[in-house]
C-alpha cells in the first residue's frame, strides 16, 4: 500500500495535524494510504498532540486524540514511498539521516504541494500564539489538496 509519513520536531503539533486532515482529505478522495507521523526528535515520545493543536484542528472536523509521537527510525525510509518535512530544518535532518539507497522521496510540504502559496514552510507555532495554530491548519489544508492531486497521478 502506498505510504506517507509526514515530519516535524517534536510530532505533536505541525506533523500530527497534517496526519489527521491528510487522512480525512484521501479518505474523502477514495485513496487507501497508510498515514503516520514521526519526530525528528524523541522530546514528546509518547505524549498525545499538542492540546492547542488537538483543538485547532478539532475546530475545523479533525481528530488528533488517537496519534502519539514516536522519533524517525531508520526503517521509516525503506517502509514510506513518501517522508514529507514540514520545514527546512527538518528536511536537512532526515536527509543527514537516511542512507543513500532508501526507498523514501523526501519531499517539503509546501514547497513541493502546495507552491502557490508563497510559503516553503510550515511555520513552528509551539512557542507562539493561538493564530499560528490557525495559521498551521489552513496551511496544511491546502498542501494536502496537492497532495491527494500527486498521489492521483502517482497511481495512474
Ligand atoms: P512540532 O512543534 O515540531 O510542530 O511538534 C514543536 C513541539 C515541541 C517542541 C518544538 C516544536 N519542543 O521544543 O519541545
Amino acid at each position: 500500500m502506498y505510504s506517507v509519513l509526514f515530519v516535524c520536531l517534536g510530532n505533536i503539533c505541525r506533523s500530527p495535524t497534517a496526519d489527521g486532515i491528510f487522512r480525512a482529505k484521501a479518505a474523502e478522495a477514495g485513496l487507501e494510504l497508510h498515514i503516520d507521523s514521526a519526530g525528528t526528535s524523541a522530546y514528546h515520545a509518547g505524549e498525545a498532540p499538542d492540546l492547542r493543536s488537538q483543538q485547532e484542528a478539532k475546530r475545523h472536523g479533525y481528530d488528533l486524540s488517537m496519534i502519539r509521537s514516536r522519533q524517525v527510525i531508520s526503517e521509516d525510509f525503506n517502509q514510506y514511498d513518501l517522508v514529507i518535512a514540514m520545514d527546512k530544518s527538518n528536511l536537512e535532518n532526515l536527509q543527514a539521516y537516511k542512507s543513500n539507497a532508501c526507498k523514501a522521496k523526501l519531499k517539503l510540504f509546501l514547497a513541493d504541494f502546495a507552491p502557490d502559496l508563497g510559503v516553503e514552510e510550515v511555520p513552528d507555532p509551539y512557542y507562539g500564539g493561538a493564530k499560528g495554530f490557525t495559521e498551521v491548519v489552513k496551511l496544511i489544508e491546502q498542501a494536502s489538496e496537492g497532495l491527494v492531486a500527486y498521489i492521483q497521478q502517482e497511481k495512474k
